[in-house]
């Protein structure tokens, strides 16, 4: 028999779908920031121009600094709803998930046949879930120490120097990016039920 099960709460699904646009626009808004001239990792002209990146600065930073307060703030709410919810314990890891992300990764590649048991989000999900977000505080910081080096200095410090806190901002996006194609690709694979359970909130489970 088929019936609906509740899965994810409309306060996470409105999080989650509103830090999609967002962060879209903060990966664009920083691209146009950083090949506003191609001073830095040089991309092909072809490539670079196809882009439209080329000498759009003040309207990279402009989107970029306004953007910023919203990812922030869905951010902050994110965490805050997870904590006073209990579901961080859903997300979190414990000091078995390492070894089971490893055995889910196996299982994902078809080289184990067994997944190991799991509640709502399986090892792996719950080590990148936590990370993303953790990954997300350390783009805020090194976006708040790179953007007011001076006020925010002892920020730009902790980070070792203005230049290190740029390549880690930087490379955390190159990281958000890695984490999307991984993450809709598995959500692709797991397929409908999956996905429309974080659009409409429930899942039909076989019983
Ligand atoms: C087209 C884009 C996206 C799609 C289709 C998508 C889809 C989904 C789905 C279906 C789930 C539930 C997984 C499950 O129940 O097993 C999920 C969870 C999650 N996704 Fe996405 N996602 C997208 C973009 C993103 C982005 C850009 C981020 C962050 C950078 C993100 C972070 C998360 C997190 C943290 C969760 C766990 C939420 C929770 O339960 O608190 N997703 N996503």
């Amino acid at each position: 028999m088929k019936r609906l099960e509740r899965k994810h709460a409309l306060a996470i699904r409105w999080f989650h779908w509103i830090n999609f646009p967002l962060l879209a626009i903060m990966i664009w808004s920083g691209t146009l920031i950083y090949w506003a001239n191609a001073v830095y990792l040089k991309p092909p002209q072809w490539f670079w121009k196809a882009l439209h990146v080329p000498y759009r600065l003040a309207e990279g930073m402009a989107f970029h600094f306004a953007f910023m307060w919203l990812f922030g703030i869905n951010g902050l709410l994110y965490v805050i709803y997870t904590i006073v919810s209990g579901e961080w314990r859903e997300l979190v890891p414990d000091r078995r998930s390492l070894a089971e992300a490893w055995q889910v990764l196996l299982h994902d590649l078809h080289l184990r046949k067994e997944a190991p048991p799991q509640k709502k989000y399986n090892a792996a999900q719950k080590i990148s879930y936590t990370l993303i977000i953790v990954m997300g505080v350390f783009s805020l910081l090194t976006g708040m120490a790179i953007y007011k080096p001076v006020q925010f200095g002892w920020l730009r410090w902790l980070f070792g120097g203005y230049p290190m806190a740029r390549f880690f901002h930087f490379w955390l996006t190159v990281g958000y990016v890695a984490f999307f194609v991984i993450h809709v690709g598995q959500v692709i694979k797991t397929g409908w039920n999956n996905f429309r359970a974080m659009v409409i909130g429930v899942e039909v489970v076989n019983e």
